[in-house]
């Protein structure tokens, strides 16, 4: 598959980080942001839904779902470590032959994949420059919702993101956080014919709900 993004991605969410956000999700389940995403989804009562999780990292969205919401799902992400790392997990839950796994980035291969009822990008956008393609793709592949995450626009973080930059650059490494404009990615959605349904937030990251209008 081909892969635009892989070798900055695979540095950056390498095996070390990998391996640590299994043994943190032993331990304390999914994450606070990705508990939102959750609650979000099982709010709309789905059942077998198909689902596909992008950037899923070690998995944890597809593992909780396809306990009763999901039937099957897709996971895509650009880092070999983390998707190892999601497979073994989704073996180890009896999940193995329930979820398709794809090394790359979205964007490359969103034409050769098929729609799935619920789509989500759990701090996914904010990895990515061009977070308009991504999200454009993300929402032609939903047929009902798309759940995401991503961090707020507020002035604290618009601080820490400068300085995280700075760093960034001082090391060479090309890798960016982004803080995207969130009225941009929300108008983006709604002209792909999905409407807002909630919105939470915690003190970084915010989660949005979008579910296709009907008609
Ligand atoms: C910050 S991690 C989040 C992982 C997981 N969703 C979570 O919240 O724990 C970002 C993930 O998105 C993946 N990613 C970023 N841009 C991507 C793209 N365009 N296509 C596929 N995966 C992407 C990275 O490889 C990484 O696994």
């Amino acid at each position: 598959m081909p892969c635009n993004c892989c070798e900055i991605t695979d540095n950056t969410f390498g095996e070390d980080s990998a391996r640590a956000d299994v043994r943190g999700y032993h331990k304390r389940g999914p994450a606070a942001q990705t508990k939102l995403i959750l609650q979000a989804i099982r709010s709309l009562r789905l059942q077998d839904a198909e689902l596909l999780d992008i950037g899923g990292g070690i998995g944890a969205i597809h593992h909780e779902l396809l306990e009763d919401v999901a039937d099957k799902a897709t996971h895509v992400d650009a880092s070999s470590a983390y998707l190892k790392e999601a497979k073994a997990e989704a073996a180890r839950r009896g999940h193995g032959e329930r979820v398709r796994f794809i090394h790359a980035d979205f964007t490359d291969v969103a034409s050769d994949l098929p729609t799935a009822d619920v789509v989500t990008l759990d701090r996914v956008v904010c990895c990515y420059p061009d977070f308009r393609g991504l999200l454009k793709a993300s929402a032609e592949h939903s047929r009902r919702a798309l759940a995401l995450t991503y961090p707020r626009e507020i002035w604290y973080l618009r601080i820490g993101f400068r300085i995280l930059d700075f760093f960034q650059k001082l090391r060479s490494d090309p890798f960016r956080v982004f803080l995207h404009p969130i009225a941009e990615m929300d108008a983006l959605l709604e002209k792909e014919g999905f409407e807002r349904t909630s919105v939470r937030r915690l003190f970084v990251w915010e989660m949005a709900l979008y579910q296709r209008i009907a008609g």
